[in-house]
């Protein structure tokens, strides 16, 4: 579950984050700083002096960009009065004085939810909405010119292996479909491919893993492309066409100096759209020069891609996409394309 934290003091940020993360992902948000407010989360999580009317002028403004959130939970130590009564004025839906009672809190909200989903009334998936939300903050991380938060993209590949493993990939897909669309859907989509490719591969935890955050990344590089070209209602033309066949090397160098990332997730993300017989980008490798996690990614990427409904055309079918790999000889390995068919036709 998806916890946006909105505080006055920096040094608040790692506290909350040693506290709630793994369970709960914490999205920070510095009072009166240049971010701006990432949605979906569930909930908000307000630590901030209320007796001063700046801040309470700035929490105004957050809450504003994020009214769809309806949990508000405020801390407010010792439960000062005037900034109880403050908290309320803002909407509070609780009040606690230390923030380890955030925690209780979370967990009966986090149920509530759960216990929401299982009786079908609420909409897309809490994994669903928590991966679409860490896209969120990388596509607008890149979008200002930030770095990008590597727990993002692992918590939001994480959130998507508990989903496949548990509901499989159709599910995943409708409710992808249903609720995303353009970068974001493809994204959300290729991850769920490629993560159900690498379990029905057999591939061991730390493998799909691997496989799993190359496909979260593989396009970080649009967050670059202008979003007239991203989502042009129609064929692009050959300058916007060129523009669009630098996402690969435009990720890479986004990607390329930040600490933690791997030479392969850095190979899939630069090198998804190359063909085993030459003719791909950015770089033209040959067979020999592409790895296995490249051409798994590929094939997912592509699948994923011609499942899309596109302004410019209708979703296809699963099997009709699947034919189109099937003729791509040469191109794909022919071997992980016929390994690949359990996943692509699989009901
Ligand atoms: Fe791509
Ligand atoms: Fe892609």
């Amino acid at each position: 579950m998806l916890v946006h934290f909105v505080t006055d003091e920096p040094a608040k940020i790692p506290a909350v984050r040693a506290m709630l993360e793994p369970r709960f992902h914490v999205v920070p948000q510095l009072l009166g700083g240049n971010d701006t407010a990432i949605g979906p989360s569930h909930v908000l999580m307000v630590d901030a002096d209320l007796r001063k009317s700046v801040c309470v002028e700035q929490i105004r403004l957050v809450f504003r960009e994020l009214n769809c959130i309806v949990e508000k939970l405020f801390v407010v130590r010792n439960h000062v009065r005037s900034m109880v009564a403050q908290a309320h004025a803002l909407g509070a839906t609780a009040v606690v004085s230390r923030p380890r009672e955030v925690i209780v809190k979370l967990a009966q909200i986090e149920l509530a939810k759960r216990a929401s989903q299982a009786d079908g009334v609420a909409g897309a998936s809490p994994e669903v909405t928590d991966s679409a939300a860490a896209f969120a903050s990388m596509f607008s991380a890149v979008r200002h010119g930030k770095a990008i938060n590597l727990s993002d993209a692992e918590y939001a590949t994480s959130q998507i292996v508990n989903s496949i493993v548990q509901n499989g990939l159709t599910a995943w897909l409708d409710n992808v479909r249903r609720y995303h669309e353009g970068t974001f859907q493809h994204c959300l989509l290729v991850t769920g491919v490629a993560v159900s490719f690498a379990l029905d591969t057999g591939f061991s935890g730390p493998d799909v893993a691997r496989l799993g955050l190359a496909a979260t990344l593989h396009d970080i590089g649009k967050a670059r492309i202008p979003v007239s070209i991203l989502d042009k209602p129609g064929r692009l033309d050959p300058a916007e066409e060129e523009m669009m066949r630098r996402h690969p090397v435009i990720g890479y160098e986004l990607l390329k100096d930040i600490s933690g990332i791997s030479p392969e997730i850095l190979d899939g993300v630069r090198h998804h759209h190359e063909y085993l017989d030459g003719s791909g980008y950015p770089d033209g490798l040959n067979a020999p020069e592409i790895s296995d996690l490249v051409r798994l990614l590929t094939i997912s990427d592509i699948f994923a891609a011609l499942i899309e409904a596109r302004p410019y055309r209708p979703a296809m079918s699963r099997q009709d996409a699947y034919k189109i790999l099937c003729g791509m000889d040469g191109k794909l390995e022919n071997s992980l394309v016929k390994a690949f068919r359990n996943v692509a036709l699989r009901a």
